[in-house]
């Protein structure tokens, strides 16, 4: 199948009131493991490529990589930038075939946020590729922003309101109280914000830093409104996790496939457990 915008599958789980997983490829073996979850599954998929992984692997690599998962899948997959910096890197996206592109001016005035999304929003949609936008800052943990000062970061309801008016964006990822990377403690989510933000906001909402977030809590997000899931870390831990192991059980090992190939599986069965939490899987049919 060819690569399917974004946008074209958060309206069915909207409309179906589920979310569909956004899981960060950085390697071939992440790519298929991926792409295998969801067919397992019978999921639609959301493949994305952060800053990250375009500095390891490269854009062409990337979208090849996906572009023949995509084509032998029996499930749609979209391909798509996760934390675009720039109008440039997301027009060197859209020459590669990414179906979707995020373009992250949350670290910017509102105004110029608007103003780069926009920008953004006019090169994408003639070409039929969707657009995501942050408000609010998600920040990571490691960031260590100060609980007091914690709400001052997260999106306001009515400036994301305007923000969607002014930019015409298909989707927009909202900063509630998750964080990227693993947390140190709890994370405690704001619902009511994301209720609010909801009420106000036409698109399907997205997000981000959902790895160590408890599955009730991703429940009640999905409940009250998020379409998207962004899933990067607790791929990490299963894939490094199980490298590890193999090399500690075989310290001599020199074959990458016995090292990277359990490495795979373990990213298999972690992204179908996520699947079916955010109520995706199932959800192709025939
Ligand atoms: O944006 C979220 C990613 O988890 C960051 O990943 O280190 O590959 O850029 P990166
Ligand atoms: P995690 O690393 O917390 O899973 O976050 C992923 C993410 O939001 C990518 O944009
Ligand atoms: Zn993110």
């Amino acid at each position: 199948m060819p690569l399917v915008p974004v946008s074209v599958l958060l309206k069915e789980a909207a409309a179906e009131g589920y979310a569909v997983g956004a899981f960060n490829c950085n390697n071939m073996e992440i790519v298929q493991a991926i792409v295998a979850a969801a067919e397992a599954e019978k999921a639609p998929v959301i493949m994305q490529a952060s800053q990250g992984a375009i500095k390891y692997a490269g854009v062409d690599y990337i979208a090849a990589m996906v572009r023949v998962a995509a084509r032998g899948a029996r499930v749609p997959v979209a391909l798509h930038l996760d934390h675009g910096t720039s109008f440039d890197q997301v027009v060197r996206c859209l020459v590669a075939g990414f179906s979707s592109v995020m373009i992250d001016g949350s670290h910017l005035p509102l105004e110029q946020n608007i103003a780069l999304t926009r920008q953004v929003v006019s090169a994408a949609r003639p070409v039929g590729v969707s657009v995501e936008a942050e408000l609010g800052r998600i920040g990571g943990v490691e960031d260590d922003i100060a609980v007091t000062d914690r709400e001052a970061f997260f999106t306001d309801p009515d400036e994301a309101r305007y923000f969607v008016e002014q930019t015409g964006v298909d989707s927009l990822a909202v900063a509630i109280g998750t964080a990227h990377g693993r947390y140190k403690g709890e994370p405690r989510l704001d619902f009511d914000r994301l209720s609010r933000i909801k009420e106000l906001v036409s698109v399907p909402l997205v997000l981000h830093g959902a790895s160590g977030v408890p599955d009730e809590a991703i429940r009640e997000a999905i409940g009250r409104g998020v379409r998207k899931i962004n899933i990067d870390t607790n791929i990490r831990e299963a894939f490094v996790g199980a490298a590890r192991r193999k090399l500690d059980e075989n310290p001599q090992e020199i074959d990458p496939r016995k090292i990277l190939g359990p490495a795979r599986e373990a990213a298999i069965e972690v992204i179908r457990e996520k699947m079916r939490v955010f109520g995706c899987s199932g959800k192709v049919r025939g």
